[in-house]
């Protein structure tokens, strides 16, 4: 038999955007890559890059999961499966990377039994994975994904991001956990607060669904999880508050954090500015951060098959780094 084998990139999410919790994602140039094939034997799960050393590598491994999950729903029997995993997305950060993870396996296992679930599909099985539509959506589709969940059906639209978009991320060096992060917000809300992120979050859709940038400092304004996760993240509310000061379009809690996302215009001559002031602010506070300049990502995964056995995953991944 031949090892078939289906390599996946998947790209980073930033999920919210501020205002449009759990409904609003972006991809990210910043990837994971998954690979699968059918196993002769045991099933062996190979995970690689910063931070896996905790991972499962038995068949208690998310990925497996997730793939026996695909296997299942379409009547498949496939017990034994060689996995590996290599991802440049930090983890517990805000990045996506569970997102990421499930959904380069959902497509990783689809791609390997002939594709008999549908993209909208393994949308609704990621959904309900993550229970919130922004990061799988994005990961999934690609640009920027606005997207609702009534609990049963995940909708979504795509939209192209605007070219000239550029997203500066300050990732810290410690994690949060996205319970954590969920379990500081209030149960309920004012209807003045409920009224302020359907009139931002309407705004921001509509103003980057036609590029205009120009309305991004009023339309990320958040009052429904932003100001009670700011307690976990020191220095996050005067980052968000004056990075238009340092040229900013706007400034947001990536996800549920802790990573602080700035969008800028890709031509803008105060990007070093802004770095300087997000890194020392940061630092002000004891927070030691990486920052990354990323570009939105327009694509969703891609899925690469080969049976080639000359060259090791990672050598594959570097490959697909370097092109
Ligand atoms: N929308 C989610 C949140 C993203 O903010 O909690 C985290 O995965």
């Amino acid at each position: 038999m031949t090892e078939r084998r289906v390599m996946v990139k998947v790209p980073a999410s930033t999920a919210n955007l501020g205002p449009g919790f759990d409904t609003l994602g972006m991809a990210l140039s910043l990837y994971a890559w998954v690979e699968m094939s059918i196993a002769d034997g045991e099933t062996s799960i190979d995970m690689y890059g910063d931070g896996m050393e905790g991972i499962p590598q038995d068949k208690s491994n998310l990925i497996y999961k997730v793939a026996q999950l695909v296997f299942n729903e379409a009547g498949v029997y496939l017990p034994e499966i060689h996995i590996s995993m290599f991802s440049d997305i930090p983890l517990t950060r805000g990045l996506g990377s569970s997102a990421s993870a499930i959904v380069g396996a959902l497509v990783a296992a689809n791609t390997l039994i002939g594709s008999p679930l549908s993209e909208d599909r393994l949308f609704q099985i990621a959904t309900e994975l993550e229970g919130h539509p922004d990061n799988v959506g994005a990961s999934l589709f690609g640009g920027i994904v606005v997207a609702s969940w009534d609990g049963e059906r995940a909708e979504k639209v795509r939209l192209e991001p605007p070219p000239q978009l550029l997203a500066l991320a300050a990732i810290p060096q410690f994690q949060l956990a996205t319970e954590k992060a969920r379990n500081v917000l209030p149960k309920e809300t004012t209807l003045r607060d409920a009224v302020f992120n359907v009139a931002s979050s309407s705004l921001l859709v509509a103003a980057l669904a036609s590029g205009r940038l120009e309305l991004l400092p009023s339309a990320m304004r958040d009052r429904l999880h932003q100001p009670y996760r700011a307690a976990l993240i020191p220095g996050m509310d005067e980052i968000l508050r004056a990075a238009v000061d340092h040229g900013a379009l706007g400034a947001v809690l990536s996800g549920a954090g802790p990573t602080l996302l700035a969008l800028v215009e890709a031509g803008s001559v105060r990007k070093a500015e802004l770095e300087r002031f997000v890194l020392s602010t940061l630092h002000k506070e004891g927070i030691a951060a990486q920052t990354m300049w990323l570009r939105p990502c327009t694509s969703g995964p891609e899925i690469t098959v080969t049976d080639d056995r000359s060259t090791t995953f990672m050598e594959r991944v570097k490959g697909e780094i370097k092109a």
